[in-house]
């Protein structure tokens, strides 16, 4: 039998943005219903999903504990269950350590690490009722990497795989299992605007594949993640970056 998402209720956070929305069209080809959870405009997607009940688009701010909580209701009142969370909504620009300031430091935790902890808390409930449900993380290979010029991006991304594995510890015992992806460097109109054309070149030079990843690359993997077969895929790291790092 196939890997299926037939009629899973997937949230997905920045499901408005590159990777989010390629991903919510991939989950909604497969059968999955889909929640787009983000802080820009996703009605116009969710109507080309199929709409309201195929997919549903909820203005949410993951760094609101308020916002968060009306996500998962909404999400629940649509659907009636939440199979599976996202957390794909982060900022990626990047700031030579120079330049950054405390200020740049907090603002990318507070997206990229607390929005993740509380989007998390906010669908917990619900699939503790259920007693399952799926976690996926959306990290960075920058974290393997090390990658200069974005200390505040990866010190972001490296909590959120501590959290992870905690989360994975913790929550498992009530089978919810969470899992840590990590996408390499995309090329997209939002990369271009915040990278320099020789952070590019650098990629594809060291990449084996030899080509950029692409917001399909990563669909597949996280297809997987949500269906059944992955229920005991729990607290890994799975690196998807074409080979450029080989963590
Ligand atoms: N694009 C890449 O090269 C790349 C590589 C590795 C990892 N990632 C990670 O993948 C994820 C998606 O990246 P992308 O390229 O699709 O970026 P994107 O900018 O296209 O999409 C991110 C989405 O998050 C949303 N968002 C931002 N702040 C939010 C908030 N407070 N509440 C709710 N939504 C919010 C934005 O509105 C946007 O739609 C990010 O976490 C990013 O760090 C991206």
């Amino acid at each position: 039998m196939a890997i299926s998402v037939e009629d899973k209720v997937v949230v997905i956070t920045g499901g408005a943005g590159e990777m989010g929305s390629s991903l919510a069209r991939r989950l909604a080809d497969e059968g999955a219903k889909v929640v787009i959870a983000d802080i820009a405009d996703g009605a116009a997607l969710a109507a080309e999903l199929g709409g309201p009940e195929r997919a549903i688009y909820v203005r949410t701010d993951i760094t609101s504990e308020e916002s968060t909580r009306a996500m998962a209701q909404a999400a629940l009142d649509a659907f009636g269950r939440i199979d599976a969370l996202v957390n794909n909504a982060g900022l990626f620009t990047g700031k030579p350590w120079d330049e950054l300031t405390l200020d740049d430091w907090r603002q990318r935790f507070r997206v990229n690490t607390e929005g993740v902890f509380l989007a998390t808390k906010a669908v917990e409930p619900a699939m503790t009722k259920q007693g399952r449900g799926k976690i996926v993380n959306i990290g960075s290979d920058t974290v393997w990497m090390g990658t200069p010029g974005m200390a505040h991006y990866v010190s972001s991304k490296a909590a959120v795989l501590g959290f992870t594995r905690a989360i994975a510890s913790e929550l498992g015992p009530r089978g919810i299992t969470s899992v840590y992806v990590t996408p390499t460097l995309l090329d997209t109109p939002g990369t271009r605007a915040a990278f320099q054309q020789a952070h590019f070149d650098y990629v594809v030079g060291h990449t084996p594949i030899g080509r950029f990843e692409t917001p399909e690359d990563v669909n597949g993997l996280i297809v997987f993640l949500v269906s059944d077969d992955a229920a005991f895929v729990n607290g890994a790291a799975i690196n998807i970056g074409g080979g450029i790092s080989m963590h």
